[in-house]
């Protein structure tokens, strides 16, 4: 159901959870304040209460009214990607945060997002935990329709229309005296290096203890199976006549073709992936294999994290 501002403001304030679009991807917001409402989140998405969620805030200082110390460069990340997609791991005073949101950890993560109607709703209110608004595991939702297909017609919905980036925030964490990055996102690490003055590691996500819990988990997966290839067009489309690709390059073969872009462009892929991965599942495909013949700089290495993840399972 699609619903304004001062509704969208209303139902927060009074405990309940509502669709918010921000610049990455739609989230499911719950005021951090309305603790019965972030547990309402946990249960809509079937999300393991191990995962935690992002504190989004409106202003800087609203962040650093919850935090214990602040990590050296905290103020330059934040002057360079406030408001936008860059989400900071952060100690907390620990009774400030409820429990359920950082999932007992003595860190939150915190964003400031840069989407108009998500701050208009931020200044309206206070800050508000913010998942993705999709059913766990499946891809995030970048679209109204995406999350009325997974929460339903009548679940409460800021319509902000597609979002810019189509991909997660970046997410950093400060450890062992120097940030990492977490989670692959839509702000690149060439670009966090431009203020930190060195390039961000990327931390294994695939160990037994990841910075981010949510890294545990199958992500991002349609129902349809995904062939990451970067080679043999013909051969691949022979055996499976879906591609997910480029409109600039041919697919000899191909039956079905969906388009990241016209031409590969990182921008652009992001901006169409998960509408693409939630097509092939509207449309009843089975297996679809995916171009993969790009660089891994910049915004393609985030994609082809969500990629290999989607396709893993
Ligand atoms: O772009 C985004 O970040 C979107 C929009 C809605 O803001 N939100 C988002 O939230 O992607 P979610 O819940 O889908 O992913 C958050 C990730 C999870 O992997 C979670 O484990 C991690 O952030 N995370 C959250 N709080 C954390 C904490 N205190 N410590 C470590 N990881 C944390
Ligand atoms: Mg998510």
């Amino acid at each position: 159901m699609k619903i304004g501002l001062n509704q969208a403001q209303n139902l927060l304030s009074t405990g309940h959870v509502v669709a918010v679009p921000t610049e990455t991807v739609y989230g499911l917001a719950a005021l951090l304040c309305q603790e019965k409402a972030i547990l309402e989140i946990f249960h809509l998405k079937k999300r393991p209460a191990t995962n935690p969620l992002i504190i989004h805030v409106g202003t800087r200082e609203q962040c650093i009214d919850l935090c214990e110390v602040l990590p050296p460069g905290f103020f330059e990340l934040t002057d360079a990607f406030w408001p936008g997609a860059l989400t900071l791991i952060l100690p907390i005073i620990k009774e400030k945060v409820p429990s359920i949101a950082r999932a007992n950890l003595a860190h939150a993560a915190f964003r400031m997002p840069k989407h108009e109607l998500a701050q208009k709703l931020l200044l309206a209110t206070s800050p508000f935990v913010a998942p993705s608004a999709n059913l766990s595991g499946s891809p995030s939702a970048t679209r109204p329709e995406h999350v009325e297909n997974d929460f339903g017609q009548d679940f409460p919905l800021l319509d902000g229309g597609s979002c810019q980036h189509g991909v997660e925030s970046t997410i950093l964490a400060y450890q062992d005296a120097k940030w990492q990055i977490a989670r692959l996102g839509a702000i690149t690490a060439e670009q966090i290096a431009l203020s930190l003055g060195y390039l961000p590691p990327v931390a294994a996500s695939i160990n037994e203890r990841p910075i981010c819990p949510g890294q545990h988990f199958q992500h991002y997966a349609p129902k349809a199976r995904l062939v990451l290839s970067t080679s043999c067009y013909t051969e691949c489309t022979q055996r499976l006549p879906v591609v997910i690709g480029f409109g600039d390059r041919e697919y000899e073969g191909a039956k079905k073709i969906y388009l990241l872009s016209e031409r590969a462009d990182a921008d652009m892929a992001a901006h169409q992936l998960y509408d693409t991965l939630r097509q092939l599942d509207l449309d009843g495909i089975d297996a679809a294999w995916v171009d993969m013949l790009h660089s891994n700089e910049g915004l393609w290495q985030t994609l082809s994290e969500r990629l290999n993840r989607a396709a893993s399972r």
